[in-house]
């Protein structure tokens, strides 16, 4: 039988990043100590890390036929992530961010563009053959609406599988927007990200878990993730788990960090591993990775891992 593989739909872009020793001040002019560009989104992040841990994996976008795409496709093409059903359009741009990374503050800014790149469709969505994936993953982007009909499609496939051959589908909900809640239903995972949590009005992890749950119910499972702080979860029964973080001595690169903790995750379930396992296993990926500049780094440390 085939290896089922895990799909995550969502954004590809373009990240122009710069190591500075402190955030640059407005109207200076200076050097950074490092830069280099790389395939980016949350998406296409979640298929490098899935890549790099040695699953099948494949990356659903929307992909401009602008030169500087080329870039991001030869490199999803030497990691073996599958394009086979992202869509092309004509005379769009790249979708671009400039990430500045401050080496003493470890934070990374990101400015992000996005001129006419369309959105994914439905339409496109039913184009992919359900049968070849065990896991579908969707960044909740601003296009709720043609998002929550595909978590729809699924659904309505999997009523008619027997549960080997059910699809697991998870949703990160990052962006502070109102919408995302358009996406809970039908879905086995929520991954919270802080910064939706903090504008749902939520300060820890903990609470975020148990007051998300309870503002939406549901039989879903909740992960959230919080920075340095530590990640909380709800099982789909409301059973609370929870696991600290593994910060390096310095952090050098956390753009992506959500990212590699939730392909963490990913991973780990869709073998069948307990959600404390998975939620361990995430935080102490994303600790590796900011240790790091890039994702390629996790290859050599992936074995570290328990
Ligand atoms: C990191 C990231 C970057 C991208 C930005 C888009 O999580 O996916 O790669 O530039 O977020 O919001």
């Amino acid at each position: 039988m085939v290896e089922k593989r895990t799909l995550c739909v969502g954004l590809c872009n373009l990240d122009i990043i710069q190591v500075c020793e402190q955030f640059p001040l407005e109207d200076s002019d200076q050097r950074s100590t490092k830069s280099w560009w790389q395939r980016g989104g949350n998406a296409s992040n979640n298929c490098t890390v899935l890549a790099l841990l040695g699953a099948k994996c494949e990356l659903l976008a929307t992909f401009s036929d602008s030169e500087h795409f080329l870039f991001a496709i030869r490199d999803l093409q030497r990691r073996g992530i599958s394009t086979e059903n992202c869509v092309f359009h004509e005379g769009r741009e790249i979708p671009l961010s400039t990430v500045w990374l401050s080496a003493n503050s470890a934070t990374r800014t990101i400015v992000h563009s996005n001129p006419n790149l369309p959105e994914l469709t439905v339409d496109e969505f039913r184009r992919c053959n359900l049968k070849c994936y065990s896991w579908i993953h969707f960044e909740g982007r601003r296009s709720v609406d043609e998002i929550a009909k595909m978590i729809d499609t699924i659904k309505q496939w999997n009523k008619t599988r027997e549960s080997p051959d059910r699809i697991t589908v998870s949703v990160d909900l990052e962006k502070p927007r109102d919408s995302n809640s358009q996406l809970i239903p039908n879905v086995d995972i929520i991954f919270l990200g802080k910064d939706f949590a903090r504008f749902l009005g939520y300060n820890t992890p903990s609470k975020s878990v148990h007051g998300f749950k309870k503002r939406y119910p549901g039989s879903y499972t909740i992960i959230c993730p919080w920075g340095n702080i530590g990640v909380s979860a709800l099982d789909q029964n409301n059973k609370y788990l929870c696991c600290g973080v593994y910060p390096p001595t310095t952090i050098q690169d956390s753009l992506g960090a959500g990212d590699t903790f939730c392909a963490g995750c990913i991973f780990q379930l869709n073998q069948g591993n307990s959600l404390q396992k998975a939620i361990e296993y995430g935080s102490q990926l994303a600790g590796l990775k900011i240790e790091d500049f890039g994702f390629d780094h996790l290859k050599d440390k992936i074995d570290q891992l328990k």
